[in-house]
C-alpha cells in the first residue's frame, strides 16, 4: 500500500500537499511536514481541525466528486481512526471531515482554515 496525496487549500490561496501514509492521519501527515495546521483534542471531539472535501481524484477512487453541488462523499475518501463525534451524519455528508482522525482513502483536495470551521456553527458542538 502506497499513501495519499491530500491537498491543504487555505483561505489565501496557498495549497499544502501531504502524502498520509497508511494508518496515518491528515493531522499526522501535516505535522510531519511541517504543515500548521490548526488542532486541539486530536480525537474527534471539537472541530479545530475541521476541513471540507472539495474533490477527489476520480482516478484513486471510486468517488464521484461533484464540486457544483459542494456535496461531495467523504466516507469515500476518507476511513475515521475513531468515531467523528464532533459532526453530524449531515455535515459529514456535505463534506465536512475531522483530519486529526482522518486516514486517508484516494488523492483529494481539501480546504481548511477558520472559513471552514465557521460554516459548522450550527452544530450541537458549538
Ligand atoms: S482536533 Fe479536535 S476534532 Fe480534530
Amino acid at each position: 500500500m502506497t499513501g495519499h496525496e491530500v491537498t491543504l487549500e487555505w483561505p489565501d490561496g496557498r495549497r499544502d500537499t501531504v502524502t498520509v501514509e497508511p494508518r496515518e492521519t491528515v493531522l499526522e501527515a501535516a505535522l510531519r511536514d511541517g504543515v500548521r495546521l490548526p488542532y486541539d483534542c486530536r480525537k474527534g471531539t471539537c472541530t479545530a481541525c475541521v476541513g471540507r472535501l472539495r474533490s477527489v481524484d476520480e482516478d484513486d477512487s471510486d468517488a464521484e466528486p461533484s464540486e457544483e453541488s459542494g456535496s461531495i462523499d467523504a466516507a469515500a475518501a476518507f476511513d475515521y481512526r475513531r468515531q467523528p463525534e464532533a459532526l453530524t451524519e449531515h455535515e459529514r455528508a456535505d463534506g465536512y471531515v475531522l483530519l486529526c482522525i482522518a486516514m486517508a482513502q484516494a488523492d483529494c483536495r481539501v480546504a481548511v482554515g477558520p472559513m471552514v470551521r465557521a460554516e459548522l456553527g450550527d452544530s450541537p458542538w458549538g
